[in-house]
């Protein structure tokens, strides 16, 4: 249930563009959720996690090698990153306090998340910021770029209530500073973790399917980047009725998955062999294509034809839901206004300011 709701909100953030690097922070603070920090921040390039922090182990720290090694030369990334998570573990919690009365709830499992992130286009060399908030899975508030005005569609809810500046100037200023830092921390790491930001995995297609009378699933996994697509198609013409497309998930080992089912009840057997699954990736030529062809498909069932492999298949497809979980976990783990080296050490007159309009 809670990974439900923070897909939600996420599957929304993925913006499929044509951006070349990316750097995002990721908030996630919740109130009563059992076995789970408060309060989980994670910092992510080009879809890796580089940094992690939550509230139970109050301490930062870098992912991934490359990240590890920039925190040696620069030891106070880590440290400043870790004051700003605490201050702001404080500031979400009374956030959701505010957005249960707004709302007029009590009990219950409430979650806010914030992502803010930078991109950068490698050919036309532009930046562009984000600044976004959700609540329990739906946007609630976004920051307009072009008007520096506070937008929400949905819920009508004003920046007051959420106790975020307003004023146009002093949100003009952090944006741009929080862009010119984000893309300035996005190029120094995108240059030390080229190894592994710029590789590329393919990943393995496999079908799967629970029953016979259930929809056919092509589930790619273990590809690098996330830039890439998938889809079934008939006599080579991609099909859009009786699909069903899942979005990019990250995996726990930085790779990702995605998967597309076929409704296949009104498909006659001897058709079957007109449709194939296609997966392309970013930067690659060659298409992976999987026919559908009934030998092709694990099942957990084990069917007529009779395919001994019925529950090492269970086992696959349970670890396959269960790395979905995990990486649930994993995403959201993202974030923070970390690594605004800007303003120095303590704990800044920007966040006391904000933690007193968050309180008043
Ligand atoms: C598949 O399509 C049939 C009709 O063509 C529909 O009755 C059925 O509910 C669909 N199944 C799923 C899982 O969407």
């Amino acid at each position: 249930m809670i990974n439900v709701i923070f897909f939600l909100f996420l599957l929304r953030c993925h913006v499929a563009t044509t951006v070349t690097h990316s750097l995002k922070y990721l908030v996630t603070a919740s109130s009563a959720i059992q076995d789970f920090p408060e309060f989980v921040a994670t910092a992510v390039v080009d879809g890796v996690q580089i940094g992690y922090f939550d509230s139970n182990t109050k301490t930062a720290e870098a992912s991934v090698d490359f990240a590890k090694e920039l925190i040696k030369i620069n030891p106070d990334y880590l440290k400043l990153y870790t004051q700003k998570c605490l201050a702001s573990t404080q500031i979400f919690r009374a956030r959701i306090h505010n957005l249960k009365e707004v709302f007029k709830q009590t009990e219950g499992v409430h979650v806010l998340q914030r992502l803010n992130s930078c991109e950068l286009d490698d050919v036309t060399g532009k930046t562009v910021g984000f600044y976004r908030y959700g609540y329990d899975g739906e946007d609630l508030i976004t920051l307009d770029l072009q008007k520096m005005t506070w937008i929400s569609p949905k819920h009508h809810m004003s920046a007051r209530q959420l106790a975020l500046d307003t004023d146009e100037a002093k949100v003009k200023h952090k944006i741009d500073g929080y862009t010119d830092v984000c893309s300035r921390l996005l190029e120094t790491f995108v240059q030390h973790g080229a190894l592994l930001l710029q590789r590329i995995d393919l990943p393995s297609v496999s079908l799967l399917q629970k029953s016979p009378s259930s929809p056919v699933t092509c589930h790619a996994t273990g590809f690098y980047p996330d830039r890439a697509v998938m889809f079934w198609r008939k006599d080579g013409e991609e099909l859009f009725e009786n699909v069903d497309h899942g979005e990019i998930l990250p995996n726990n080992d930085g790779s990702f998955q995605i998967s597309v089912k076929l409704n296949i009840t009104s498909v006659k057997p001897e058709d079957w062999r007109r449709y194939e699954c296609v997966f392309q990736l970013s930067g690659v030529k060659d298409d992976i294509v999987t026919k559908l062809e009934e030998a092709a498909i694990r099942s957990n069932e084990v069917p007529g034809s009779g395919f001994p492999t019925g529950p090492v298949t269970g086992v696959i497809v349970g670890l396959l839901l269960l790395s979905v979980c995990i990486t649930g976990l994993l995403i959201w783990r993202k974030n923070k206004h970390g690594f605004q080296l800007v303003n120095g050490g303590a704990r800044s007159s920007d966040e006391e300011a904000e933690l007193q309009r968050v309180r008043s």
